[in-house]
């Protein structure tokens, strides 16, 4: 298990097991892969990100998965894979994350991305990302280096 502290200094626990923090997690998040980019979305006002949201009243993970990229993004996931879990200690109030892998291969043009802009696609992440205000508080802890390197690790992207 990784700890370390995000970007407004709030606790965060990752790992890669299955779902160790909750078998019942409020929300998703979904790194999406785009024939050799990345697929992003552009949260108005935290900047780019990748997708995800909470899980709604009766839908499994999975389904949030899917749904949250199709809303944010306009993409199909053809292929679905868990990473880990992560649990953010807020000020307020605890949440709790799945991380999944997405392999997209057909992003459809959408007349609402809902609370997004819609898609944006990357070649490569930024090396700075962490100083890049372009970039959503989400890409800019722990969670996504350890996520990065762990696909790397599963042989799901090459370096
Ligand atoms: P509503 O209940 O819809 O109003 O959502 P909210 O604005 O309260 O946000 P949410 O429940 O999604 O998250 C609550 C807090 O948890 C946020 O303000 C963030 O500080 C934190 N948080 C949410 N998602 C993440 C994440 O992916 N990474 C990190 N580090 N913190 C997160």
């Amino acid at each position: 298990m990784f700890t370390f502290k995000d970007y407004y200094r709030n606790t965060v626990h990752l790992s890669f097991e299955e779902e160790p923090f909750s078998k019942a997690p409020g929300h998703v998040w979904v790194i999406c892969r785009y024939r050799g980019s990345w697929l992003l979305t552009d949260h108005g006002d935290r900047g780019y990100e990748f997708p995800g949201g909470k899980i709604e009243p009766m839908e499994k993970a999975e389904q949030a998965a899917v749904r949250e990229v199709k809303e944010e993004t306009g993409a199909i996931v053809e292929e679905l894979s868990y990473i880990g879990q992560y649990k953010v200690l807020g000020k307020e109030k605890m949440i709790i994350k799945n991380i999944y892998f997405a392999r997209i291969d057909k992003i459809e043009k959408q007349s609402t991305y809902y609370e997004t802009k819609g898609p944006v696609l990357l070649k490569e992440l930024p090396e700075n990302i962490k100083k890049n205000q372009r970039y959503s508080f989400v890409m800019k802890d722990g969670v996504l280096t350890h996520s990065m390197k762990r696909l790397v690790q599963n042989g799901w992207i090459t370096e």
